[in-house]
């Protein structure tokens, strides 16, 4: 809403879709609970309202009533108290506190019991990606890292006029159908980031070294933004992703196509690799067009390096190294690194890894 009031972002501007032209549009309320808790938000903003009218309203009232007369002179009432209107003004005030205590307090508790028939989730917070699983679905993989490219490699692209919608491999970063409960529960692997879908007004810590759950049921098909709400570090704004809502029979064919990687016809192995790498979520950690390192090492000119590992010998990346780092990552640390690479055992298969590796091997 503020927003709209300094004019409407520019089309190559990088980020969610607005959801509206209409700059004081109501964010839509994409499900049960985003329905419960609007209500309650418009009855406190009413209570408010009311107790402010009734309360400047008596305030003007008896500024204008007890003004100082023309002559100077008024003698003050000699009232000390008035013990049935003190009680009436303490008591619907509580009882109105008691109302919301009781309404918030159902909806908390509501929140965090999700019913037996729900569809697990699994969401881990990642420096600056979202891994979004499906334990009921196997290989059903989800992930942010493809929704956006960093700031870096915006510049990049639009330094070779390579900038575009199309450069975007919008995938959703998760799936769900709606009319069906689904449980989410977060993690992180670093810091603390927040999962924050505002259509269904759910917003979650993702905490290092604990699980967190919450869970809604969608009321409405479409394609929401989510974001990272918890400042996690200097790629914080690039941890956003999109919800896809979709019909519960809809649900397991989009599942299935949104976690679909495979080998294009005329596609060569190379680009692939390719998009392997972009859906593995790769680019978060390691550098592909210069030297630096992020938190991995560049991966420019891997092929046939030689790299000293932290226990002091050294390794030639070839085929079964690059497997090895694929599969176990921590199995063999390059000096200076820490271990921090998740395993894509059971992510990517040999054909995937084969790809991956060609791809590699074009990153001169
Ligand atoms: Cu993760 Cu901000």
């Amino acid at each position: 809403m503020i927003l709209g009031l300094f004019g409407a972002p520019k089309a190559d501007m990088v980020g969610t879709e607005q959801m509206s032209a209409d700059p004081w549009a109501l964010l839509p309320a994409a499900s049960t609970n985003a329905q419960a808790i609007d209500t309650l938000y418009v009855f406190i903003t009413a209570l408010c309202g009311i107790s402010m009218l009734g309360v400047v309203g008596a305030q003007v009232y008896f500024m204008w009533k007890y003004k100082k007369p023309a002559n100077g002179h008024r003698k003050t009432s000699p009232i000390t108290h008035n013990g049935r209107l003190e009680f009436i003004w303490s008591a619907i005030p509580a009882l109105f506190m008691i109302v919301l205590f009781a309404w918030g307090e159902i909806g908390f508790v509501e929140q965090f019991s999700p019913p037996p028939d729900a569809i697990n989730v699994r969401v881990t917070g990642q420096k600056w990606d979202w891994t979004v699983e499906y334990p009921d679905y196997p290989g059903a993989v989800l992930s942010s890292s493809s929704a956006v490219p960093t700031e870096e490699q915006q510049k990049q692209l639009q330094a070779a006029g390579e900038w575009g919608e199309d450069i975007i491999d919008r995938k959703p970063t998760l799936i769900v159908p709606t009319g069906v409960p689904v449980r989410l529960t977060l993690t992180s692997k670093d810091v603390i980031h927040s999962f924050y879908i505002p259509v269904f007004r759910l917003k979650r810590d993702a905490v290092p070294g604990r699980y967190t759950t919450y869970w809604f049921e969608a009321t409405q098909e479409g394609e929401f933004p989510l974001f990272c709400a918890e400042y996690c570090g200097d790629e914080h704004s690039s941890m956003i992703g999109y919800v896809k809502v979709v019909s519960a029979e809809q649900f397991e064919v989009e599942l299935k196509e949104a976690t679909k990687l495979e080998q294009k016809d005329a596609e060569s192995l190379a680009d692939f690799g390719k998009r392997v790498f972009d859906r593995g979520g790769c680019k978060t950690c390691h550098n592909i067009d210069n030297d630096e390192a992020k938190t991995g090492p560049s991966l420019k000119g891997i092929w046939g390096r030689s790299e000293q590992l932290t226990d002091g010998s050294t390794i030639t990346a070839d085929d079964n190294y690059i497997r090895e780092s694929v599969l176990d990552p921590n199995a063999k640390i390059v000096s200076g690194f820490s271990p921090q690479m998740p395993s894509f055992a059971g992510r990517f298969n040999d054909e995937h890894i084969t790809a991956l590796i060609e791809y590699l091997k074009t990153l001169k």
